[in-house]
């Protein structure tokens, strides 16, 4: 059992919490996640490593309330337990020396997964410049956090209501084309939006990483859930990744498949709420 030693609101439905996971907190590096469970009769859900403190033997996840565990997960409070916590799972997040420049782009919740990498990447001594989207402003998580680890950082809404107003892609591409040279780019967040920003980032030549986030199970490589396609080839986001290069993954495919379980889950959310 896992305590959850605090707990904080970011925005309507993003919490963040910190668990006592002292095995997790000693071995965890950024890219990397957990797979957890509420409950006995619960199902077992990926969440990311936002951050960690292999001292204190914590670890935090932040998560968007979207449908039946992560609604579980979020009644849960300060003191309460988790029955499940497993992990370091995935490969780290690999950072060639060599990078003197990157951009950093954050979709939405997916702000809270490239946290950690802007992180680890300006403890490299990296210049970083995050981008961070999101519908409207009542939805920006993590604005002081990641301005803290970025040598520039620009919020995007797409309603204009904080910010600039627009997408990520369009921040991205008027930073390139006012000159600026990144030897890496760094998207995280909506498939859509990591497709479009691979894109872009084809468009210009530069190196652009993604972390894909599909259904999984085991999160041992056992199942195939998690399988995508990565040029030509069939990966295991949990073992292979979820860190893979953007302009070899087969969004579409991606898209497809996350799509496979949207009847079934929007039932599990409704029994859910009613009381079942
Ligand atoms: C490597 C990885 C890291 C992730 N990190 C975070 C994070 O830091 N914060 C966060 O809020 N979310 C994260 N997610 C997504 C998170 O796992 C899903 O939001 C969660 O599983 C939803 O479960 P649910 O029962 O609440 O919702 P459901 O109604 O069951 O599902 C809602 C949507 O969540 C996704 N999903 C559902 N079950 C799974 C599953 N077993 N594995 C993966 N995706 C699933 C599907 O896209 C689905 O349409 C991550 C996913 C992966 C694969
Ligand atoms: S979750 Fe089962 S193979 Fe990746």
């Amino acid at each position: 059992m896992y305590r959850i030693l605090k707990k904080e609101t970011l925005s309507e439905q993003v919490k963040l919490m910190v668990i006592d996971a002292p095995l997790v907190a000693k071995k965890a590096q950024p890219g990397q996640f957990i797979i957890l469970r509420v409950s006995e009769m619960g199902e077992r859900i990926p969440l990311t490593i936002a951050d960690y403190d292999a001292e204190a033997g914590t670890v935090t996840i932040i998560f968007q309330e979207v449908g039946k565990t992560t609604l579980q997960l979020g009644m849960l409070n300060e003191g309460d337990y988790i029955l499940d916590f497993v992990g370091p799972l995935g490969m780290p997040s690999h950072f060639d020396s060599s990078i003197k420049k990157a951009a950093v782009i954050g979709g939405g919740l997916g702000t809270a997964i490239a946290y950690p990498q802007a992180k680890k990447l300006h403890s490299m001594g990296v210049e970083v410049t995050s981008i961070i989207g999101f519908r409207t402003k009542d939805l920006i998580i993590l604005e002081k956090e990641v301005g803290a680890v970025s040598n520039k950082l620009i919020v995007m809404t797409d309603d204009g209501s904080n910010g600039n107003k627009g997408f990520v892609t369009d921040a991205l591409k008027a930073e390139i084309e006012a000159g600026e040279k990144y030897d890496l780019v760094v998207a995280i967040g909506p498939l859509v939006m990591m497709k479009y920003v691979s894109q872009l980032t084809r468009q210009y030549g530069i190196k652009t990483i993604v972390s894909m986030n599909p259904v999984m199970i085991d999160g041992t490589g056992m199942c195939g859930g998690c399988r995508i396609t990565v040029g030509g080839k069939t990966k295991f986001a949990c073992v292979d990744g979820p860190d893979f290069d953007g302009h070899a993954v087969d969004f579409d495919e991606a898209i497809r498949r996350q799509g496979m379980y949207k009847t079934h889950e929007a039932e599990s959310c409704n029994l859910f709420k009613g009381g079942k």
